[in-house]
């Protein structure tokens, strides 16, 4: 299977709520977080592969127009309920809805969660509460509506400073450096023993890498609240004149140009790599762990001369000391995922940039205008 265009892959026999549609089964996915940066876009994809999705967000980190630019792109509604993964009635109440249509839910890809790495150093409990939290109400509420199928969204920051690059997913799990990563790393572990306590469960850890870029049609993109914690954001918000210069934390790394090397990749590749990591749970996987990632690595230098060329704009930078909590170099071995899955990232760096920008340019106030 590729899918590039075809997301078709045969199912297991055994698949309960799996329907015959076209020439290729689809399910219906319930996405937590959906309304967010990943979310959004695996909305679009997960509709252009036949798959029917519900969504849940509180908007915590995101707002409803996202849902709206996402309908313009697939031309259909999205189907939404405003609820917080904590809340066990809502949550409920969304299970039976959906079952008494007719269709169950098939699968969750859990994206809800509190992502940003330095709000966690200062709210530990906050990001504990929430992240942790809310997937235990979830595979909750799953089990006791007989949805056992659950895709989470890990991160590369569960192998803390790795032990082998590129890395592989038998590179053992790291020291994290901040709560955030530390929800990451206690997540898979309790999804690994929900899993192992009731082989019923199908679980598929998907680590993403340095997901940037956005949809081509620039209408969905990474819309960070205040002053950007993350690479892409920080330099689109630079081009743009809403920040001043980039500071480039750290030109003393033993990288070939002594600045951080990440394994960057587009978050559509990202998206479609969920479509993809369906056939783990179609085909009775148990438990399966996925590295999301391109295997190449770019320093920061990299990227902003990337960006520059291909948007024709200058980003204005400064060296910084380094950021605590950074690494030296993170790519991965992304084989597994290719052979397994079928799925391989086709969106280079160039791209990734390219996409980013039209996202910021069109958007200049992110989802606000
Ligand atoms: P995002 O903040 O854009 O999306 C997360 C969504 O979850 C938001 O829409 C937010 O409103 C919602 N949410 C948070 N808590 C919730 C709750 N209790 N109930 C309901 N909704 C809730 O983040 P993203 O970049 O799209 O990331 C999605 C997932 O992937 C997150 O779990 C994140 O930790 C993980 N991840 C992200 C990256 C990255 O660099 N973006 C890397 C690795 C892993
Ligand atoms: C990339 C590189 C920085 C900003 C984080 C989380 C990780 C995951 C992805 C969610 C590094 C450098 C950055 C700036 C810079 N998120 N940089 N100036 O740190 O690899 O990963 O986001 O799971 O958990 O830790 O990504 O984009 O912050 O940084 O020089 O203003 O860019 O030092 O080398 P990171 P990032």
């Amino acid at each position: 299977m590729t899918y590039d265009g075809d997301y078709s892959f045969s199912p297991s026999s055994l698949y309960t709520h799996a329907r015959k549609d076209q020439d290729f089964f689809t399910m219906k996915i319930l996405l937590t977080g959906g309304a967010g940066y990943i979310g959004s876009h695996t909305i679009v994809e997960l509709d252009r592969a036949g798959h029917e999705v519900v969504v849940v967000d509180n908007f915590v980190n995101s707002q409803p127009e996202a849902l709206r630019r996402v309908e313009k792109i697939i031309g259909k509604k999205v189907k939404f309920y405003e609820a917080d993964v904590r809340d066990r009635e809502a949550l409920s109440k969304v299970f039976e809805a959906e079952g008494s249509t007719g269709a169950m839910i098939d699968a969750v890809i859990n994206f809800a969660g509190l992502k940003a790495v330095g709000e966690s150093v200062a709210k530990p409990l906050e990001y504990y509460e929430n992240n942790m939290n809310g997937v235990f109400v979830l595979v909750d509420v799953m089990r006791s509506h007989g949805c056992k199928n659950i895709i989470f969204s890990s991160s590369a920051t569960v192998y803390g400073d790795p032990a082998m690059i590129p890395i592989t997913e038998e590179c053992p799990k790291g020291q994290c450096t901040n709560p955030y990563g530390w929800t990451k790393s206690m997540l898979e572990q309790v999804l690994m023993d929900v899993q192992k306590a009731d082989p019923e469960w199908n679980v598929v850890l998907l680590r993403y890498f340095n997901p940037i870029g956005a949809h081509e049609s620039g209408l969905i993109g990474e819309n960070p609240n205040g002053i950007p914690n993350n690479l892409m954001p920080y330099i689109t918000q630079t081009a743009i004149g809403m920040r001043k210069e980039l500071g480039v934390f750290g030109d003393d790394y033993p990288t070939h140009d002594g600045t951080g090397v990440r394994d960057y990749i587009h978050v559509v590749d990202l998206a479609c790599g969920h479509v993809c990591a369906l056939k783990a749970i179609s085909e009775k996987k148990g438990l399966a762990i996925y590295n999301l990632g391109t295997g190449h690595g770019y320093s920061v230098l990299d990227v902003v001369k990337a960006f520059e060329k291909v948007n024709g704009l200058k980003v204005p930078y400064s060296i910084k000391p380094r950021r605590p909590g950074d690494i030296a170099t993170c790519y991965c071995d992304p084989a597994k995922a290719k052979s397994e899955l079928g799925w391989e990232a086709k969106f280079g760096i160039e791209e990734m940039c390219r996409d980013s920008w039209r996202f910021q340019s069109n958007n200049p106030k992110g989802y606000e205008a």
